[in-house]
C-alpha cells in the first residue's frame, strides 16, 4: 500500500521531455520567469550547452539524465543552500536503494562513486527580500551516456558502475519519487533528517583545501550548518562556508 506522502510525491511533477535544449535551466528559467507552477520538470535527452557551478561547462550527450525542475518553496531565502543537500541526499540515497551502487555526496553539490564523479546539482534562484520567487534544481546524472574525458575529477557513470544499460525511463522514475518525497519531508519536517544522512553519506575528507575567487587556504571539517553551510576550522576558526568553492584533496603530511 502507497501512503498519502508517495502519492502526493508522484502528482507533484508535471514533465516535458525534449530532443535537444541548450540547457534545461536556461529553458525552466523562461518558464519560470513566466508564471510557470512548482513541479514543472524539464527533461533533455540532449544539451547543447549545459552548464555547471560558476558557468563551467557541463557535458550531456544522448544517455545521461540531463533535467531540472521547478520548486516554488515557502522557505526564507537564507534556507535555500539546504535544498541542494536534501536534494544530493534523496538521489544518492535512492540510486544505492535501487541499483545497489554506493554513491555519496561531496557538498556543496555533487554526486560520487568511488572518488568519481556521477553527477551534480546547480541551483539558482530568483528572490525578493524575504521570499524565493522561484528556484531551479539542475540535476545531471552520467547514466549511459559516454563520458567526458577532461574533467577536474575522473567521471563515472551508473552503466559504467553496473556494466550494463540502464533504462532511462525508470531512471527518472526513482529520481524523481525520490526527490519529490524527500523535498516534501524538507517543507514538513525541516532539514534535521537530510543533514543526518549527509553525515552518512558525505566522501568530503576529514582535511581539506578550500578554493574561492580570493583565497586558497586548508581547513578541517567539521560538520555541516543547519542552513547547508560546510563549517569548517581554519587553524584556531571555525568558518562557515556558503558558496565557496571546495576540492576534494586530503591535505599534504606535514
Ligand atoms: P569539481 O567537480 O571540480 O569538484 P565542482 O563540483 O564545483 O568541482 P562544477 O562546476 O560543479 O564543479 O561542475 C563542473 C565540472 O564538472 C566541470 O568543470 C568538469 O570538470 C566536470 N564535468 C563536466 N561534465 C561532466 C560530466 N558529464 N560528468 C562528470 N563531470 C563533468
Ligand atoms: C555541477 O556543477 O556539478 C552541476 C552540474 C549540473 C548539470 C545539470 S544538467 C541539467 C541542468 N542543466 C544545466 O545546464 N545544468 C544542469
Amino acid at each position: 500500500m502507497r501512503t498519502v506522502g508517495e502519492m502526493r510525491a508522484r502528482r507533484l511533477w508535471k514533465l516535458s521531455v525534449f530532443e535537444h535544449l541548450s540547457s534545461t535551466n536556461e529553458y525552466l528559467r523562461h518558464l519560470a520567469e513566466s508564471g510557470a507552477p512548482e513541479g514543472t520538470v524539464i527533461i533533455a535527452r540532449e544539451q547543447t550547452a549545459g552548464k555547471g557551478r560558476f558557468g563551467r561547462r557541463w557535458a550531456s550527450p544522448k544517455g545521461g539524465a540531463w533535467f531540472s525542475v521547478l520548486l516554488r518553496p515557502p522557505i526564507p531565502v537564507e534556507q535555500a543552500g539546504c535544498i541542494a543537500i536534501v536534494m544530493a541526499v534523496s538521489l544518492a540515497r535512492a540510486l544505492r536503494e535501487r541499483w545497489s551502487v554506493p554513491v555519496g555526496v561531496k557538498w556543496p553539490n555533487d554526486l560520487y562513486v568511488r572518488e568519481r564523479k556521477l553527477g551534480g546539482i546547480l541551483i539558482e534562484l530568483s528572490s525578493s527580500p524575504r521570499k524565493i520567487e522561484w528556484l531551479i534544481a539542475g540535476i545531471g546524472i552520467n547514466v549511459n551516456n559516454i563520458l567526458p574525458q577532461e574533467t577536474s575529477v575522473p567521471a563515472t557513470s551508473l552503466s559504467c558502475e553496473l556494466g550494463r544499460v540502464i533504462d532511462l525511463e525508470e531512471f527518472f522514475d526513482v529520481a524523481l519519487h525520490a526527490l519529490a518525497r524527500d523535498y516534501e519531508r524538507f517543507l514538513t519536517e525541516g532539514f534535521e533528517f537530510a543533514r543526518e544522512e549527509w553525515s552518512r553519506l558525505s566522501v568530503l575528507p576529514a582535511h581539506i583545501i578550500v578554493e574561492s575567487s580570493a583565497e586558497r587556504f586548508s581547513a578541517d571539517v567539521l560538520g555541516l550548518s543547519p542552513l547547508g553551510k560546510l563549517i569548517v576550522r581554519i587553524g584556531e576558526t571555525v568558518r562557515e562556508l556558503a558558496s565557496e568553492e571546495v576540492t576534494l584533496c586530503q591535505r599534504q603530511p606535514s
